[in-house]
């Protein structure tokens, strides 16, 4: 029987996959299932000091394409395969006092399985900051195994909230640092893609003490135009606002950003989001330097909580873990990080003739070429 137990950040962990924080973990109940159903792990719907009140109507829809024109639509249509989702869902709409009884229950009745409690305040000043401190005290307090901060919520208008932290290094680092003064468990940052160079944000929150980064949340993103009606897809009295992309459209983005993040911290963990929904986009995080992958959308569409979800990505884990045995591939750590160092520069790629390699340069006449274009002159 394959081993499929893994140590991410000191949490001992059946299976390297969890449920994101995300409307999957939005319950008691729901959480209870996805253990029943199988996750290593969830981490909760985020979780503030205050209720939030979300939009009138559809938090989340699902875009969808079809084969013969690529058309993306939100409309349903016989044959369309799943493109993306799209949301502008708030933080839990349950503040921490109806959360810490749940976490305590929900630890009780699977222990060995992992609660990650995702929390979110403030940063703008001191109180914010206490803000951080007193959710996380309550989490780890009743039992959560360890935190993720949200620092990537894509709708939030405050400037010191959600992925207005994770695009300011500056309070990546502060606020990292702030839960990291009373946490007894490890810290997890889930950052945005929302940013020029995520590295910078990552090294912000590894110089504050987090234990992990978690990459990513969603994509900034509108729904289509109904070139019929001219309304947008979704909208309330005709108004959109930018909300968050996730499912299979973003895998590629999420892989490079990943990349980018392993590369520059190959001894550090990360725990990948985006686009996951079978174990082959699964091993491309694990391969790419992840310890743990987590699932949103495809869970969404799978009865809620992903039952069947579960059983794929356990079931391809045992099945590549069988195919490679000779390799001496017996656990995740085995094979983590194993194809990290093939994404290289362009310039480290093969041509038919190095010498035609000039960098976007265009020689200059009576000058030494620029030094990567050497090859080419000599
Ligand atoms: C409806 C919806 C609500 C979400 N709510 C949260 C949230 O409260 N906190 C959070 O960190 N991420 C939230 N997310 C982001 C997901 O956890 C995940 O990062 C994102 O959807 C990408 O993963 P996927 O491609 O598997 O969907 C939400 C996503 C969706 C679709």
């Amino acid at each position: 029987m394959p081993d499929r137990s893994t140590k991410f950040t000191g949490i001992k962990f059946e299976n390297p996959f969890l449920l994101s924080s995300a409307p999957p973990t939005e319950s008691e109940n729901n959480i209870l299932r996805a253990f029943e159903a199988g996750w290593g792990g969830v981490v909760t719907k985020t979780i503030g000091l205050h209720p939030v009140v979300n939009v009138v109507g559809a938090k989340a829809k699902f875009m969808r394409t079809t084969p013969d024109d690529a058309y993306v639509s939100m409309k349903k249509r016989p044959g369309a395969a799943l493109h993306s989702s799209w949301n502008w869902e708030l933080i839990s709409d349950k503040a921490i006092d109806w959360w810490v009884p749940r976490i305590r229950r929900i630890k009780e009745a699977y222990p060995s399985r992992v609660l990650i409690a995702s929390i979110m305040a403030g940063s703008g000043n001191d109180k914010e900051l206490r803000n951080w401190q007193t959710l996380a005290n309550a989490c780890q307090d009743n039992g959560a195994d360890g935190l993720e901060l949200n620092f990537s919520c894509p709708h939030m208008d405050r400037k010191d909230m959600g992925s207005n932290i994770g695009k300011d290094q500056g309070l990546c680092s502060v606020v990292t640092e702030a839960v990291k003064e009373v946490a007894k468990v490890p810290v997890w940052c889930k950052l945005t893609p929302a940013t020029s160079d995520m590295v910078v944000e990552a090294a912000a929150c590894f110089r504050g003490g987090a234990d992990a980064i978690v990459s990513s949340n969603t994509f900034p993103s509108l729904p289509m135009i109904d070139p019929e009606t001219l309304e947008f897809e979704i909208n309330v009295d005709g108004k959109v606002s930018s909300g968050g992309l996730g499912g299979p459209a973003i895998l590629p983005m999420s892989l490079a950003n990943m990349a980018r993040m392993t590369n520059a911290f190959p001894d550090r963990p990360f725990s990948g989001i985006g686009g996951v929904s079978d174990f082959a986009q699964a091993l491309s995080y694990f391969l790419l330097g992840c310890g743990t992958v987590q699932v949103c959308t495809a869970a969404m569409l799978d009865q809620a909580v992903g039952p069947n979800v579960i059983k794929r990505l356990n079931a391809g884990l045992d099945a590549f873990l069988e195919a490679h045995a000779a390799d001496g591939w017996k656990k995740v750590e085995d094979f983590r990080g194993a194809r990290r160092d093939r994404v290289v520069l362009q310039s480290d790629i093969r041509r038919p003739d190095t010498s035609d390699y000039q960098g976007g340069y265009e020689p200059v006449e009576g000058y030494a070429a620029p030094e990567h274009a050497t090859a080419r002159v000599s």
